[in-house]
Order: C-alpha cells, then structure tokens, then sequence
C-alpha cells in the first residue's frame, strides 16, 4: 500500500522503511493552495530552493533566502495534511559549519512546522549531516547534479560521465547514507550510476534525472504542470500544459475588459438579473 494513501501523517522514519519498497512519490510545491491539491497523491512535498528560479524568477538557485524557504516552507505546512514536508536549505545557510547547518536547520524547523531539512553535498557534508541527525534533525542528502554549486560545476551538467566522476558520486552517495540521513536525492546522473547506487546503499534514493531503479522520483511541480518555459530538462515530463491555459485565459479576460462585456450584471452588487 502507498504510504500517500495512509491516513497519518507521512514520517522520515516511513519514508526510510520504504528503501526497495513502493517507489516513493515526490513533488516540489511552494505554496499552501498548490500543497493542498498534491497532498493525497505524494509522499513527500519538497520546498525546494527551486523556487527562486520558477517563483522569483532567478537565474540559479544561490540567490535564494532563508527567509524566502521559511515562509514558503510554512505556507506548504498549513496546506499540508499528510505528506512529509521536507524544506531545503538554501546556499549559504549550511556549508560554514555543522553549528551554523544546525541554527539554521532548526530555525526552519521551528519556523516552518516541517519534518526534516534538504541539504547539497556528499562526502564534504558528511560531517554536517551526523552532527544533525544526531541532534534531532531529519536530513535529506542531495547529491550528482547539485544546482548550488552551478558555478562550481561549469552549468547545468549531468554528472558520472567518467569513472572519476561516477566514483565520486557513488563515494558520496555511501557518505550521506552512513552518515544518517534518511533519504538521497540524485538528480542528473548518467545511467546506470543511480541504479547502482540505490542498491548499494542502505538508505532510499529519490531520483531526478537519475534512474528508473531509484526507490522514488521528484520533479519540479512547475514543471510537471507546463508553468516554467525559460528551459525544459530532458529528465522533465510535462503532465499538463497549464501555462498555455494561464496564458489563453488572461487573453480572454483582457478582449472582455476591452469590450466591456465584462463584468458583466451578474458580477455586479445590487443588479437585478
Ligand atoms: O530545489 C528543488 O526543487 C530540488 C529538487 C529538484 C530535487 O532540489
């Protein structure tokens, strides 16, 4: 059975019981409306820092605020009802020091009412991941393609296309996991370097532009829906082209305003029909 149709509450420790299971459903969203209608078709809801590039309109993720996660991060939370709630950490709160990752970590906690915390990096986080999880913070690795560290990586590139850069993302992947956190993203590495992976290692893998074998699957939700055109990966499906209507509906709108054919007697106060 799906934990997405579980009456309680999703947990990590759900989540983590499910390496090898029923693949594990995630989304990204931002807001509490779009919470509310993904809520009881996933597992998890990311509020991933994402949201600067399809929300706020930035270039990259690194612009991105602690500020600007908390009030989308509690916006998800209120909408929420049984989905995990997962917040990432933007770039900049977390990679000082496992004592500023677990201030920061536990003001979104606090803040924002989620279940655990995102955060990019593997062998050099190690480190920051154990000083969280053993401290009460639920952590989700993210590793591969880590969109933080776009200027480090020369673009938006997959990774694993040498052995040296597969066994890099495999030693991280056995890091992250040894180190506590309950679940890996992999995001945009070549096949079959997820696959191998989520079976060697002990805890689920989430993956976005990864592999078919991983435990679970994420997707940007302005994605999945049509509503980001500045670029498409090739890992994204588009479920719906809501963008096109958003935009189709606006034109209508404005050559009704034009036309005075709207408001129309029946959007008017004190107007007998
Ligand atoms: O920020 C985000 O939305 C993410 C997912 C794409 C995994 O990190």
């Amino acid at each position: 059975m799906s934990v997405a149709t579980a009456a309680k509450p999703v947990t990590t420790r759900d989540l983590r019981a499910r390496k090898g299971g029923d693949p594990i459903v995630c989304l990204t969203a931002y807001t509490a409306p779009m919470a509310r209608m993904l809520d009881p078709h996933v597992d998890v809801l990311l509020v991933g820092d994402s949201l600067g590039m399809v929300i706020y309109g930035l270039p990259t993720t690194v612009g991105v605020t602690l500020e600007m996660m908390i009030a989308h991060g509690a916006a998800v939370v209120r909408g929420a009802e049984h989905a995990c709630v997962v917040v990432d950490l933007p770039f900049g709160a977390y990679q000082e020091s496992p004592e500023q990752a677990f201030r920061n970590s536990a003001r979104v906690m606090m803040e924002t009412g989620c279940a655990a915390v995102k955060l990019e990096g593997g062998v050099e986080m190690a480190a920051t991941i154990r000083f969280l999880a053993e401290r009460g913070i639920p952590v989700m690795a993210h590793i591969g393609l880590t969109p933080q560290a776009v200027h480090a990586l020369g673009g938006f590139i997959s990774q694993g296309k040498t052995e040296a850069e597969a066994a890099k993302v495999a030693a991280d992947a056995r890091a992250v996991a040894e180190a506590g956190a309950f679940a890996v993203v992999i995001e945009g590495t070549q096949e079959p370097l997820a696959r191998r992976i989520t079976g060697e290692i002990a805890i689920p893998t989430i993956g976005i532009g990864a592999s078919p074998a991983c435990d679970g699957q994420v997707l940007v939700i302005d994605d999945v829906l049509g509503m980001f055109s500045d670029f498409q990966p090739k890992f994204v499906k588009r479920y719906a082209d809501l963008g096109a209507e958003v935009s189709a509906a606006a034109s209508r709108y404005a050559a009704e305003v034009k036309a005075r054919t709207f408001p129309g007697p029946e959007h008017c106060f004190g107007v007998k029909r």
